[in-house]
């Protein structure tokens, strides 16, 4: 099939307006939009966003294949490249050998055992987070859980207890992030330059978040002792199959950049929607109460608990699949990139939705519905592997994944055993799709101690 006229020119896709193509539209409601195409128009969607030319991949055979089977021949996307700004060239934006590199120099931060040590953190956080809340309080309960969060990442990667601090850099992540939202914009790299106060502010954000970074890798330095904490096992890392190196101080920073960014912000999110999910649904809440009883008998969890939270995992599970916090991954055809009948031409933007593939009918019947029962191993059985990827895959795939799940099982069971949650009255809630998909302006539950 290598004859040129063999292969079809253009995948389906709308028709946009002149110079903009679909730009207005995505901006308005990107989810909608994507989901909107996919079921228009099927598993491989051409359109455009200025003076882009995007294809939309809607098959989880599809979806296998770029991220799996032939990752290299992509590269990630240049919406990343605008990230750059925060986390350098570290494991989410750097490529190739180096990448390789990297990722073999962080992976025994994220081992097993590791997370064991990790665990005590996210408990003790979790314990602390619930300690002021009172019953009958109407909680903004995703400030909550990015407070939380941050404080678990900052411990578990610096040792350093964030409470101080953490209104600062929580206000320094989201004054960055609020700039980073502008990507889409038209002349973002003209506006990024000139001396707006939003720059200002972002610049400052970016040193106070850098010298914490450069103070805690100091410290790191003259302490000598293992501390057993990320950022000191990167400290140590050697290259062992490569070169036999470690990292320079400026890579360690950007590794530690992304991990922090990439480690709170996702989960909290992942966390708010599952609150949100259940407060919704109090048959499932009541079943997973009934679950941590039952485990539990009201001890607080321990990391062994984890493995036999089982109704917890698929909660937790369900409540990706209907808001995936990296609910859009960009790729970039390092080649000319044959789908099918069709070739994508090299240079090519490839989008890969999980908000749109995990509300796709074929693979999760009545796909609005929340349904924890979609996570039985017979259910799992029968769906194509990539009908969901909340944390992506192949080699580009999550390092945190093992984290994630265990710090939203055991941070779910630790609130959830001592509270019940349920809808704030007259609060809309609405998505947020930015860097990850958050809720706009918060979300609010009404608290509920639980007795017995
Ligand atoms: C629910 C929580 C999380 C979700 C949904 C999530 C999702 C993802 C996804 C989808 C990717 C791949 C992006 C792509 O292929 O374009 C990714 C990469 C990454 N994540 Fe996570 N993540 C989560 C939590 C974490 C945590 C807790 C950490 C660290 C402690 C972390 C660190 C990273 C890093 C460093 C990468 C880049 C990996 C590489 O390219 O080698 N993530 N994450």
């Amino acid at each position: 099939m290598h004859h040129q006229t063999s292969a079809r020119a253009r995948p389906p896709g709308p028709r946009g307006v002149p110079l903009v193509g679909q730009l207005l539209a995505f901006r308005r409601d990107p989810t909608g939009f994507l989901q909107d195409l996919a079921r228009r128009h099927g598993d491989l969607v051409r359109f455009r966003l200025g003076s882009r030319t995007i294809y939309l991949l809607n098959h989880p055979d599809l979806i296998e294949d770029a991220l799996v089977t032939r990752a290299q021949w992509l590269t990630k996307s240049r919406g990343l490249e605008r990230a750059r700004p925060i986390v350098g060239n570290g494991l989410l934006t750097s490529e190739g050998e180096f990448h390789l590199r990297q990722r073999r120099l962080c992976q025994p931060a994220f081992h097993r055992a590791r997370l064991a040590v990790y665990a005590r953190a996210f408990v003790d956080h979790a314990e602390r987070e619930t300690a002021r809340w009172e019953d009958g309080a109407n909680l903004d309960i995703a400030r909550a859980m990015t407070r939380l969060t941050m404080a678990i990442v900052a411990w578990t990667l610096f040792r350093v207890d964030v409470e101080a601090e953490a209104s600062e850099i929580g206000e320094a992540l989201e004054t960055a992030l609020a700039w980073q939202g502008r990507r889409f914009y038209p002349f973002y790299d003209l506006l990024a330059r000139l001396p707006l106060p939003s720059n200002r502010r972002f610049r400052e954000a970016m040193e106070r978040l850098d010298r914490t970074i450069h103070r805690v890798i100091d410290e790191g330095r003259r302490g000598g002792e293992e501390r057993g904490d990320l950022l000191s096992i990167l400290l140590r890392a050697r290259d062992e199959e490569g070169d036999g190196r470690g990292m320079s101080e400026e890579q360690l920073r950007d590794e530690a950049m992304t991990v922090f960014l990439a480690g709170h912000g996702t989960i909290a999110h992942a966390l708010t929607w599952t609150w949100h999910l259940l407060s919704m649904h109090p048959e499932a809440q009541g079943r997973l109460h009934a679950e941590l009883d039952r485990v539990l008998g009201g001890r607080v969890p321990t990391p062994e608990d984890a493995d036999r939270l089982d109704f917890t995992r698929r909660v937790f599970a369900e409540s990706m699949r209907l808001y995936p916090p990296a609910w859009l991954l960009g790729r970039r055809a390092a080649s000319d990139y044959p789908v099918g009948d069709y070739c994508l031409p090299r240079g090519s933007t490839i989008f890969l939705c999980p908000y749109v593939t995990h509300r796709d009918p074929r693979f999760f019947p009545r796909p609005e519905a929340f349904d924890p029962d979609r996570w039985t191993p017979e259910a799992e059985a029968v769906r194509p592997r990539y009908a969901y990827f909340p944390f992506g895959g192949g080699n580009r795939v999550c390092i945190g994944e093992a984290f994630a799940w265990l710090e939203g099982v055991l941070v779910l069971a630790c609130v959830a055993r001592r509270w019940r949650v349920r809808p704030a009255p007259g609060v809309r809630v609405r998505m947020e799709p930015r860097l990850t998909l958050g809720p706009r302006g918060g979300l609010r539950v009404l608290l509920e101690a639980r007795r017995g």
